[in-house]
């Protein structure tokens, strides 16, 4: 794909090279992310960040990647504090705030909705997540975060095991699409009967050659998997909160359960946020000492991909480092070991 002026709206869009080329330019965006070097090759250029869903982590990082490449954001959060609320249709909103940024990220909670707007920007937009249907840069930062975690391994035959709802998690919609483009992957859906993964998303694992189970049972399907990849009851997709509480708290892995059941170096993650609550607990607290809990990896990583992403989009990946310098104040270690 030609990620110049490019919308990053699905995964449809990718191919395996594309992948490999923006995991390249995200290793490269390490000393930046990292807080060792600092660039200003955007300086002047205005992200405009429109969130109408709740969000933290993706709206901050993509946020602050900007502003590590030099850039300035601009936000709009929630419905109620925006035009929309007024009646204004995406297509309005589309050309009037594509005149006042020059990249747009935005979520939304109707699936299709990024795109249709995306229609009707001047500038590329990038899907923060449109409802159940895909959150594609999640994908990508969880996919560069098992890459890293098998250390030179590669993604063919990867086994990997997700968790939980897995027909309203968009995260887990885009990673499978993500996946097709690998060889031999084994995967393992472990969801309640009504909260399966779409069965064309099924069907597109299949056709891509790889092996997928489905199962209703946590332990047995942890045993033999690389990744356990876990995932929180989407409770704002239910009709009502009693019909989430049907799932909630249905499969939770903990340091005892990971300890009996999966091999010593499963790396276990999460997209993020987990519940905590003790209804919830799809991944416990206890897990925070496990070595191989891989979800503030995950979330450092999103900087590295959110930044390549950017940087491909906008088409100044070649200049990041012909702008930069030193960091001139204390950075402590808190990259260290990454
Ligand atoms: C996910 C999302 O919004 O789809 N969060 C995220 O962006 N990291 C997962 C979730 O909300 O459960």
């Amino acid at each position: 794909m030609q990620f110049a002026g490019s919308h990053i709206l699905s995964i449809a869009q990718f191919e395996r090279p594309d992948v490999e080329h923006l995991f390249a330019v995200a290793d490269r965006m390490q000393p930046y992310a990292h807080r060792r070097r600092v660039t200003k090759v955007l300086d002047g250029a205005i992200l405009g960040a429109m969130f109408f869903e709740p969000s933290t982590r993706t709206r901050v990082s993509f946020g602050s990647a900007f502003n590590l490449l030099g850039g300035e954001v601009r936000e709009t959060t929630g419905f109620e504090m925006s035009a929309i609320a007024k009646g204004e249709s995406l297509y309005d909103t589309a050309r009037v705030l594509s005149g006042y940024s020059d990249v747009i990220a935005m979520r939304h909670p109707q699936e299709g909705s990024v795109a249709e707007f995306a229609a009707a920007s001047r500038v590329p937009v990038l899907n923060g997540g449109d409802g159940s249907n895909e959150h594609p840069t999640q994908a990508l930062l969880d996919l560069y975060t098992i890459r890293k975690e098998l250390a030179g391994r590669g993604i063919d035959q990867l086994r990997i095991a997700m968790v939980g709802d897995l027909r309203f998690g968009r995260t887990v919609h885009s990673l499978c699409k993500l996946l097709c483009l690998f060889d031999g992957i084994q995967v393992v859906l472990v969801s309640p009967a009504e909260l399966r993964m779409p069965p064309s998303i099924v069907e597109q694992l299949r056709v891509a050659g790889h092996k997928v189970l489905e199962s209703e049972v946590l332990e047995a399907s942890i045993r033999h998997v690389d990744i356990v990849y876990s995932t929180r009851i989407q409770e704002e997709r239910f009709s009502s909160q009693q019909e989430a509480d049907l799932y909630r708290g249905r499969f939770r892995l903990n340091q005892s359960i990971y300890t009996e059941h999966c091999e010593p170096n499963t790396v276990i993650m999460h997209p993020l946020p987990r519940d905590s609550r003790v209804t919830a607990r799809e991944l416990d607290d206890d897990l925070n000492d496990n070595p191989n809990l891989a979800i503030f990896r995950q979330t450092d990583n999103g900087m590295l991909v959110r930044m390549a992403l950017f940087a491909l989009v906008l088409d100044v990946a070649d200049q990041v480092d012909r702008h930069a310098r030193d960091v001139n104040w204390y950075t402590g270690g808190r990259f260290d070991g990454l």
